[in-house]
């Protein structure tokens, strides 16, 4: 018996046009970067991050949506705040009419403040990472489904970090968390499959931004570049293409799957 195939032409970020997008950490270097990576795909895009970027957060949005051809609105609120979160779910439906994608790209990591010892942690230190992290995450994909389900056709991508396979020093509780954030995943996969929605996690290798500078010395930065597969730093723009592709329709088949974007730094 021979099969026939069928080829397809469609593009890995085809169909996001009119596509509601709810993306969280949008001040963030790569949070902007998604941001108008969408509203150029023609998505409607309801930006979040906390109360204090207000300004900040406003601004990018308003570019964003100028630039267009996809329309944004800047929701500040906190991911662990269930209130502030149903107000940013409601905001999609209200302004744009639904919702059929969530990037959950939030995260304490830049205000982690410095590497630390793991002797050196405390209980809150880890109390606030696994909050926003883990929790934050699951409390954005709670308000999210029953209107991702609606769609019929939903997609959640959560965003965790290759650190959770190399273990690198200097923030267990952040590491544990990313860790969390895949299993996450897979259950919510489970969970929310019957309703069409799919579930992935994208994993960054070390982004060569504004938090990793922080985070890190140049020499590091240096260092992880060189022993890539492909031995350059990585831009937030690297990681576009795999978002978009698991936030839109192409990809409605792929679900509890975690997609490594480094440049071959860790092969899983
Ligand atoms: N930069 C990297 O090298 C790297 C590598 C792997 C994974 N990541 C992940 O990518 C994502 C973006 O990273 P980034 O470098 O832009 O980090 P960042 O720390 O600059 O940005 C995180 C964003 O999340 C927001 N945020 C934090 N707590 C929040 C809360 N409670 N409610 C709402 N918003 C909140 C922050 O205000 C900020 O805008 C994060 O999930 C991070 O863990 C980054």
């Amino acid at each position: 018996m021979t099969m026939t195939t069928t080829a397809t032409t469609t593009a890995a970020t085809d169909g996001l046009t009119d596509r509601v997008v709810l993306l969280t950490g949008v001040t963030g270097d790569i949070g902007t970067r998604y941001l108008n990576a969408f509203t150029r795909a023609g998505a409607h895009v309801v930006a979040v991050d906390l109360p204090s970027c207000e300004s900040e957060g406003r601004r990018l949005a308003d570019e964003a949506g100028a630039t267009g051809p996809g329309r944004a609105v800047f929701v500040g609120g906190d991911i662990t705040d269930e209130a502030d979160v149903r107000r940013a779910v409601d905001e999609a439906v209200q302004r744009f009419g639904g919702l059929h994608s969530v990037v959950n790209n939030a995260a304490v990591y830049r205000t982690l403040g410095g590497k630390r010892a793991l002797t050196e942690l405390t209980a809150a230190d880890w109390d606030l990472v696994l909050r926003v992290n883990v929790v934050g995450t699951w409390q954005v994909i709670k308000a999210a489904a029953p209107h991702l389900a609606a769609s019929g056709d939903g997609r959640i991508v959560n965003i965790a970090s290759v650190v959770s396979r190399n273990g690198a020093p200097g923030f267990a509780h952040y590491v544990a968390s990313k860790a969390a954030v895949e299993g996450l995943t897979r259950a919510a996969a489970r969970e929310l499959g019957a309703d069409g929605t799919t579930v992935n996690t994208v994993s960054p290798g070390l982004v060569d931004d504004a938090a990793s500078r922080e985070l890190n010395t140049s020499d590091y930065l240096a260092t992880a570049a060189g022993a890539r597969a492909i031995p350059r730093p990585m831009l937030p723009e690297d990681l576009v293409g795999a978002v978009l592709w698991l936030a839109g329709p192409a990809a409605g088949f792929v679900t509890g799957q975690t997609l490594v974007v480094d440049g071959g730094g860790v092969f899983v």
